[in-house]
């Protein structure tokens, strides 16, 4: 009889414990890297604004949404606690790293990264050039601090969570998940300083939309990114430094030459309508581009609309590039990269109609 007992206690222990490792190994397994961002943030009370970014370690913030560990296996990992407008190069080095790291093991579905919203746009488009792997990496933040009502993060990391495990989240590039919408990383920008729907993709439309913890993708990246990029993070450790310049009615070349003093590689010019700029600070650029070899890339302040070649500025002439589609912020981003391989302005005009 006592035998028959243990035998009974042995099978249920027996059975209990394959089913929890059964449970383990069917979950896909996720891996949430912690940045920091409103998403981490703690007000001083439910309904005021006032709050400091990146009060709450990764743990705390996961424990507000424990349905996620029905949906996968989480590991969480804090990279940076930070206020993203801190993002910086070596933060961004040790991400795409770490994440290219991560995705090459085989029991690796995918990766959250929770950021502040303030650089998101910046961080998601470096990730879309440097991850080499088609693997989903899904960014994602909240607009409210984690304990105001109707806070949006945990809403938004479930979410994030459930893009990434789903099989046709692969190959889409880097994304943002927030408000329910699938935003890319070509086109991201943050539209609204303090709604919760702030991030669009105002050219090329949302990717797609999640519904009832599912992502159903209305369009593809039409970039090359990722697995198609030509860019390596591998042996970097440090980008060249790129500036942004604003252009506006009077606006005088100062500025371009002390980016070019404190040893730019690069200058972006958030231009006026398509990339245009004084005659004074398109001169300086000029030199600045013959005599020391600073790359000079158009762009725009308007946030629809390509800053197109070919227009009133001969770029060919000036050896400028035009960005196309790419917003001041994120061909910061990418000039960066593309001076890390060439100051060819051809080459460089080719990244930009490419990425
Ligand atoms: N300064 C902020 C940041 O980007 C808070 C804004 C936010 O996360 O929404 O981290």
């Amino acid at each position: 009889m006592k035998t028959n007992i243990k035998k009974v206690i042995g099978l249920f222990i027996l059975a209990v414990l394959v089913s929890f490792s059964l449970d383990a190994q069917t979950k896909p397994k996720v891996y949430i890297l912690a940045t920091g961002g409103t998403i981490a943030g703690t007000s001083s009370s439910q309904v005021d604004s006032d709050y400091k970014a990146g009060a709450i370690t990764v743990n705390q913030l996961l424990s507000a949404v424990p349905e996620i560990l029905d949906i996968a296996e989480i590991k969480g990992e804090q990279v940076a606690n930070i206020g993203s407008q801190d993002m910086n190069d070596e933060v961004w080095l040790t991400l795409g790293k770490r994440v290219n790291e991560l995705l090459k093991q085989n029991d690796v579905t995918g990766i959250v990264i929770t950021h502040g919203t303030d650089t998101q746009e910046e961080t998601a488009y470096f990730l879309n050039l440097v991850v080499k792997s088609d693997k989903p990496v899904v960014l994602v933040g909240s607009m409210r601090p984690s304990n105001a009502i109707s806070a949006d993060g945990p809403r938004n990391i479930y979410n994030a969570v459930a893009c990434a495990i789903a099989p046709e989240s692969k190959g889409k590039g880097v994304m943002v998940v927030m408000d329910d919408n699938i935003l890319s990383a070509d086109d991201l920008t943050k539209t609204n300083t303090l709604s919760v729907g702030t991030f669009q993709n105002p050219n090329y439309g949302h990717l797609g939309i999640m519904y009832d913890g599912k992502p159903i993708y209305t369009r593809e990246s039409v970039k090359r990114h990722t697995t198609k990029s030509e860019f390596d993070v591998t042996n970097l450790t440090s980008l060249p430094r790129v500036d942004i310049i604003l252009s506006y009615s009077n606006a005088t070349a100062q500025f371009a030459e002390s980016a070019a003093i404190a040893g730019a590689k690069g200058i972006v010019v958030a231009g006026v309508g398509n990339g245009n700029m004084t005659t004074v600070l398109m001169n300086a650029l000029e030199k600045l581009r013959k005599e020391q070899d600073i790359a000079v890339v158009r762009s725009s302040r308007i946030m629809t609309g390509p800053t197109a070649q070919w227009d009133e500025i001969d770029d060919d002439k000036l050896n400028f590039v035009a960005s196309w589609y790419i917003n001041p912020y994120r061909a910061r981003v990418l000039l960066m990269l593309a001076l890390t391989k060439t100051n060819d302005y051809k080459e460089i005009q080719r990244m930009f109609a490419e990425y």
